[in-house]
């Protein structure tokens, strides 16, 4: 199923990010690019932003970041009421991670995970679908959590 995807990176992810956009445009999704844009250091909130409000604002319907580890990343994509962020370093957490968890943004680190590996997480996290069931009350508590905390802007 085609869908429009959003993709940022900060530099320690460009490459990465390179190859997965072309990888995601060769699998016919339409992918909205956030850059960086080079290998220029960057800081990855200001990349996770973009990338998170254009999922939360449904302009895209998942995202990827790409930083060092995937870990700050997701850390700051997460900040974003809304915003599910995974990182994922196996095929196995990629698909669980929409089954049970309906992640919305996936996060990969090029300095922990191959090229090659880095593919077949992403395929497996597009190709999965949210099961639903108990996993929507749970997902719902943690809608809750973020209410209880934050000022929705909306
Ligand atoms: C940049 O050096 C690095 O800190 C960043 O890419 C990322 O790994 C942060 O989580």
């Amino acid at each position: 199923m085609r869908m429009k995807l959003a993709i940022g990176s900060d530099h320690a992810g460009y490459r990465l990010k390179t190859e997965i956009l072309e990888f995601l445009k060769e699998m016919g999704h339409e992918v909205l690019d956030f850059g960086t844009h080079s290998e220029d250091s960057v800081d990855y909130p200001d990349f996770a932003l973009k990338v998170a409000e254009s999922v939360r604002d449904g302009e895209s319907e998942l995202g990827v970041l790409v930083c060092g580890t995937g870990l700050g990343m997701a850390i700051a994509a997460n900040k974003v009421p809304g915003i599910r962020a995974v990182t994922c370093t196996d095929t196995f957490s990629a698909h669980m991670a929409r089954e049970h968890n309906d992640a919305n943004v996936l996060c990969l680190g090029a300095r922990v995970t191959g090229g090659g590996l880095a593919r077949d997480i992403v395929k497996a996290w597009l190709e999965a679908r949210f099961q639903g069931g108990r996993h929507e009350r749970r997902l719902a508590k943690i809608t809750d959590i973020e209410r209880m905390y934050l000022k929705d802007r909306r």
